[in-house]
């Protein structure tokens, strides 16, 4: 039985690593075997290419090597994890996948989509998520949660995150059998819960 791989997708400080570590905590509790995960990172290798794309000292970093960087770590994570657990059936919660490739470095560096998507295929061996969670926050929201502990990307102007938030919209609009936007509460059991009830859906119907 093939698994299902579910990610999360959202702007700066949207609580997507809250989500879903719930989301995981949740399905583990219903006896399913899930795996956890975040990009980039997940694994030894591609925890250590995220320290060089996070580091505010590496701001001489290109857009393309950025690009390059963040599709490395994906294809160490796909192939050591994601694969493996999706071939044994387990269910994948992910921190972000290729939707914030296309996000962050399509619509928010200028970056060709089309080429990310072909480099992406090449990276992930043509592995796509069933189902994503973008979680909807307005932006300056987000960004004020962020504002003690910024990153080489969260300190990018409110112009940059703008166009990466209008990218995700789009790509959510285009694809909303697979993109679910989930409007975050401020109680965060009240977003879980709207989660859960998307995730209990798919898997019913899987
Ligand atoms: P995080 O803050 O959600 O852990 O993600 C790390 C940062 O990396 C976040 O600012 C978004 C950014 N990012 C990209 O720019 N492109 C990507 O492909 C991924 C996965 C993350």
């Amino acid at each position: 039985m093939q698994g299902k791989f579910i990610t999360f997708e959202g702007s700066e400080g949207c609580g997507k690593s809250t989500q879903s570590k719930l989301l995981y905590r949740y399905l583990k509790g219903k006896g399913l075997k899930a795996v956890y995960l975040r990009e980039p990172g997940g694994n030894k290798i591609s925890e250590k290419i995220r320290k060089i794309l996070l580091d505010h000292r590496n701001d001489s970093i290109t857009p393309v090597t950025e690009t390059l960087l963040y599709m490395a770590a994906r294809a160490q994570v796909v192939d050591e994890i994601i694969a493996p657990a999706l071939k044994q059936g387990k269910i994948i919660v992910c921190d972000r996948f290729m939707d914030s490739t296309i996000a962050y470095q399509g619509y928010g560096l200028g970056i060709d989509i089309n080429l990310i998507k072909c480099v992406g295929k090449f990276a992930t061996s043509g592995i796509k998520p069933d189902f994503t969670i973008f979680l909807d926050l307005p932006l300056r929201k987000g960004l004020r949660y962020r504002q003690y502990t910024k990153d080489r990307i969260e300190r990018r102007s409110l112009n940059y995150h703008s166009r990466v938030l209008k990218g995700y919209l789009e790509l959510a609009h285009k694809d909303p059998k697979r993109i679910k936007i989930v409007k975050v509460e401020k109680d965060i059991d009240k977003t879980q819960s709207e989660i859960r009830k998307l995730v209990d859906k798919l898997l019913c119907h899987s």
